[in-house]
């Protein structure tokens, strides 16, 4: 490959220059010969397999003059139904019409799905958190559906920031009439390999040139669902991960093919009876932003509950071992964003998370949030939580209506998101340094919030504080809350680079 087959715009074929019809069979021959579709018949929508057949792009416009011909646009898709002889049935996409065209109007469209640099459909934040990815350098590209302008494609490439973190930058592909791609108007492709193969040669305008294409991300394990009540002997313990108030969490292999997370509870911690219940409501929250529960171990104590391994530990550990706070703000603000968006999938599924805290957000090989231990803490049933006032509660996280009269609502979930984000913010910074549970209860009672601290933004305290209200309803949605946080940068930059 390479840019052979690039050339400059307008260079190629114009609508001006028709190719040569294939006139000798046109007139001489019966083109429904070796079909069997009769003159003007048309076949149903859905006859036609429209992913495995091959789909083809009309070069030049064509008007039917026969009626078992078919009529097309110029860049319009037809699948190809029978390729026999010069004269092919196809079936048009848009209008769903089948009729004769002739072979030389059209180009055959290659199937891109098994491309290992298209991403298909994934969004834009998605793309920049896969680059992001630490198996991935700058050059790293993938393609993937333009979200804004159906039928188009957008690359997204990763490259380094002003400051030497990474960055991701974003360019249009742009369609030719021909079914060719551009991202500079001032070379063309015939295909999008043709493209990548050039760009891969030189950067020639691009933010970096072009290197391996992005990593994929790891899929998660496939558990079988019949494995819900598992036996102890299935786990083999490997080694112990951390430990909470309620018990200890340790890396296991479950029956010798999976690495899972085991976390155990202190005999006592809960009734089996309430955590069943509350289990079977949390095994059916999935979410890739969620921490997924995959089983549990009841019939002995102490209590297992398995779970998702997550090899980057938790969010508050991973922001306090940061060498030098090399996490710059864009990648901290994007931890909000995908907290918010397992937070709105909770509050879409009309759940209460009722602990959100940076030690409860695991971090994944690839440096993506999950949340983990949602609803576990209706059902403990240790005093010193319960009571809320207790030594176990975390009080400095927990909204005042909920401290007060137990109202725990995704409301009061929003009021921990927004300690949380001052957690991400200082990099794991106890909120309230310095005043003890009560003190904290009594002040925030009063109508005292946390102060901004140095490194926030005015935007992201502002963000922070309306997490804060006292009206619980004043609170923003989770939804909301995520589409602030993704857009946080991109509402003031351009989406995409200008052409290069
Ligand atoms: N799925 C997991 N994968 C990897 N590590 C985990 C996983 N779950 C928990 N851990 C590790 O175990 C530690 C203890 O987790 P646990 O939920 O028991 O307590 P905690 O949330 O830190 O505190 P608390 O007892 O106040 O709830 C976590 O901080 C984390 O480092
Ligand atoms: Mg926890």
């Amino acid at each position: 490959m390479g840019c052979v087959s690039s050339r400059e715009k307008g260079g190629g074929m114009r609508e001006s220059q028709n190719p040569r019809l294939p006139e000798a069979n046109k007139n001489t021959r019966d083109p429904t010969q070796n079909s069997s579709l009769l003159p003007g018949q048309l076949l149903q929508n859905g006859d036609a397999e429209t992913t495995e057949s091959k789909v083809v792009i009309a070069l030049f416009p064509y008007e039917a003059d026969k009626r078992n011909e078919l009529s097309f646009k110029k860049g319009e898709k037809l699948v190809i139904l029978d390729e026999n002889g010069e004269w092919w049935k196809a079936k048009s996409l848009s209008s769903g019409n089948v009729g004769l065209i002739p072979s030389n109007y059209i180009k055959i469209e290659e199937s891109m799905d098994n491309k290992d640099w298209f991403f298909k459909n994934i969004s834009r934040i998605t793309a920049e958190r896969n680059l992001l990815a630490p198996a991935n350098k700058p050059g790293a590209f993938l393609i993937r559906q333009s979200e804004t302008t159906t039928g188009s494609y957008s690359m997204s490439v990763r490259d380094v920031g002003p400051n030497g973190s990474a960055v991701v930058k974003h360019y249009k592909i742009r369609l030719l009439e021909d079914g060719g791609f551009y991202i500079s108007p001032r070379i063309n492709f015939k295909t999008i390999d043709d493209l990548i193969a050039y760009y891969q040669k030189q950067a020639s305008g691009l933010c970096q040139r072009l290197g391996k294409t992005c990593e994929r991300p790891k899929k998660a394990v496939q558990w079988d669902e019949d494995a819900w009540e598992i036996a102890k002997e299935s786990l083999y313990m490997i080694k112990k991960l951390g430990a909470g108030q309620f018990g200890e969490v340790w890396l296991a292999m479950y029956n010798k093919t999976t690495k899972v997370a085991v976390k155990t509870l202190k005999p006592g911690s809960m009734s089996v009876e309430a955590f069943l219940q509350e289990a079977n409501l949390m095994k059916t929250l999935r979410h890739d932003r969620l921490v997924r529960l995959y089983a549990v171990v009841t019939k002995t104590e102490p209590l297992y509950i398995i779970t998702e391994f997550m090899s980057n530990g938790s969010l508050l550990d991973f922001l306090k071992s940061t060498p030098g706070r090399k996490i710059q703000l864009p990648k901290l603000i994007d931890f909000g964003a995908q907290i918010a968006e397992g937070m709105a999938y909770i509050e879409k599924k009309n759940y209460i998370h009722r602990d959100l805290r940076a030690a409860n957000v695991l971090v994944s090989e690839s440096l993506l949030c999950k949340i983990a231990d949602f609803g576990l803490a209706r059902v403990i049933e240790d005093n010193e939580y319960s009571a809320r006032e207790g030594a176990k509660f975390p009080i400095k996280w927990t909204a005042p209506e909920a401290i007060n009269y137990g109202s725990f609502t995704i409301k009061s979930d929003m009021w921990s998101f927004g300690i949380l984000l001052y957690e991400i913010v200082t990099y794991g910074k106890i909120p309230y340094t310095g005043l003890s549970n009560g003190e904290v209860m009594a002040r925030v009672q009063r109508g005292y919030r946390m102060q901004s601290p140095d490194t926030c933004p005015s935007e992201l305290y502002e963000i922070m504080i309306s997490c804060w209200k006292a009206k619980p309803e004043e609170r923003p949605t989770f939804d909301y809350m995520q589409s602030l946080l993704e857009d946080y940068y991109t509402a003031t930059e351009g989406q995409y680079q200008s052409q290069p």
